[in-house]
Parts: C-alpha cells; structure tokens; sequence
C-alpha cells in the first residue's frame, strides 16, 4: 500500500517507455509489500542535472540511470564507488544527507548473472568480448575484477577498441572486427555487448563453430532473449547467458539502499518481465 510515508526512486532516461526498470522495482514492492514508489521520469539531457538536483528536494531516496544520461550522472555525485570509477559511468545515485552517491552495479549485475548461470567467475580464463561502447566497459571490468586472464576486445571501429584497452593494463588486447572468428577457438567466454541482434537490426554475423565445447556464450540483448548468437551457441550444447540476467541482479543495489529491503532474482521474477517482453503481460 502506498501512504504519505512512502519512499520514491525511479529511472530517468531518455527515452524512457520501453524500460523494463518500473515494472522491474513494481513487482519487488508489491511481493515485499513495501510502501514505495518507483517511476518512469522521462528526461531530456539538458535537463538532467537540474531534474537530478531537484529529485532529493522532492524526497526523492534515488534513482537509476540510464542512456543517455550515465556519464552525466557519473559528472554529477560527490562520490563514486570503485566500479563507477573504473567505468566513468554512473547507473544507480543514491540521495543521503545532501549528497549524491553513485555507484555503477552493471558491473556486480553481469556477474551475479554469470554465476545464476553457473558460467563463472572463469578465473584464468580467456574472454572474448565483442564491442566497445560503455556496457563493455562494465563487462571488461566485472570479468577482470573476478580474475579472468586475458580480455581480447573486438570492435567495428579500432580506435573505440584501443581506446577501451587503455583504460585497462596488460590483461586487456584487442583484435579487428574481421578476425573475430578466428578470436573464438581460444575462448572460454563469448560476450556481445554490441547493439547487434536487437529487435529491428540484423543478427549478429559471427559462426560460433569454433568455440571450444566448455565455451560460454554471453549476450546482453534482450530484447528479444533468445538472440541468434544465443540459439546458435545453444544448438551447439554450449551454455548461455541472456541479457535479462544483468538487468535483474544490477537493480538489487539500488532497491536495497534506497528502500532498506533486500530483493532477489527469482524465476518467478524473470517469468513476470519475460512475459512482458514477449507482450503477454
Ligand atoms: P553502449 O554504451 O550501450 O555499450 P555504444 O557506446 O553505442 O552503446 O556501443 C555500441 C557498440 O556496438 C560499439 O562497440 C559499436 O561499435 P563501434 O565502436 O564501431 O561504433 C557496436 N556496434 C553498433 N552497431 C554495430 C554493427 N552494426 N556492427 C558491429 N558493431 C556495432
């Protein structure tokens, strides 16, 4: 039930409709019977740190993230936890006091969905990991934190690629886009972080034939879950990753700081936002 006590949190992005974040936090309140609210706040970018800036002043306990906005809100708070460091880019603020907190719990979030997967932490191994935008970042980081040996980044644009590696030491390589097969025969872990695959864009073009039987694949598309990367690897009898995963465990963090109650995965949970990607709900 919803009182004049309640606590606020939300998502502010832009565009924000297709979040899966309210529905998400939505179920965890009303399975915990929680007096919360947690909402879509629609935000253009020029508008961000003034919304942000507001949010606290209107009782606001904090917010998630999200594209365009997690660098801005990286720029924003007052302190910052190791992974947002690492990735200079900024998911979950937490309002306390008069300050913003910020944390990025992508990170922790892909790596619980590993492990719900029984595919990690991978220590010594080698990761393959295709793209080099922000969510690889976070992924480069989580698998080098848990002890993965050797990344090899593989991107369209080799300046992005490079760029990324030089935020990382030794452990961290890249290859071009046209040698990403030859890439898989040596991998224990396969992650698209690319756009690739969505709804609306072509599959991937990648034959995961060469992957070792032990090999794990890893997409974070979602949308739709089962991606051709995914059923490829699947049909092989190679284990896999969908992105739903990281969604859920990333939203823990921020449900538990701003609400003061731990939430966890479930397969219900994951059958409640399946549902609704597939339209059913
Ligand atoms: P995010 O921050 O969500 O990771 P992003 O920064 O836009 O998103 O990164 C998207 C990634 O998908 C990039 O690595 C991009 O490659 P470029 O660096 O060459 O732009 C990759 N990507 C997008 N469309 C692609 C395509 N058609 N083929 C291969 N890679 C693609």
């Amino acid at each position: 039930m919803l009182t004049g006590k309640a606590r606020l949190a939300g998502v502010i992005g832009w565009p924000i409709s297709h979040s899966l974040s309210p529905a998400l936090h939505g179920y965890w309140i009303r399975e915990l019977g929680v007096d919360a609210a947690y909402v879509p706040l629609p935000v253009r970018p020029e508008d961000f740190k003034t919304v942000v800036q507001s949010l606290p002043l209107m009782g606001f306990q904090g917010a998630n993230v999200t594209l365009p906005h997690k660098e801005a809100a990286f720029q924003i708070c007052d302190t910052r936890d190791d992974a947002a460091v690492a990735t200079g880019a900024v998911n979950t603020l937490v309002f306390e006091g008069g300050r913003i907190h910020g944390r990025n719990t992508d990170v922790t979030g892909y790596l619980a969905s590993l492990e719900d997967a029984g595919a990690g932490p991978l220590p010594g191994g080698r990761a393959v990991v295709l793209g080099a935008g922000g969510a690889a970042r976070a992924i480069v980081f989580a698998l080098l934190s848990r002890g993965v040996g050797q990344v090899v980044i593989v991107n369209r644009s080799p300046e992005n690629a490079k760029l990324l590696a030089g935020f990382f030491g030794d452990r961290v390589s890249v290859s071009d886009w046209a040698d990403r097969k030859k890439e898989l025969g040596a991998a224990d872990l396969l992650v698209n972080t690319t756009s690739v695959g969505m709804t609306g864009q072509p599959a991937l073009d990648l034959d995961v034939s060469a992957l070792k039987a032990t090999a794990v694949v890893s997409d974070i598309v979602y949308r739709p879950l089962d991606t051709k990367l995914l059923t490829d690897a699947r049909a092989l009898g190679l284990k896999t990753v969908d992105g739903l995963g990281m969604l859920l465990h990333q939203a823990r963090a921020g449900f538990a700081a701003w609400f003061g109650v731990d939430a966890r995965v479930t397969p219900a949970l994951r059958q409640h936002l399946v549902s609704i990607l597939e339209g059913k709900s």
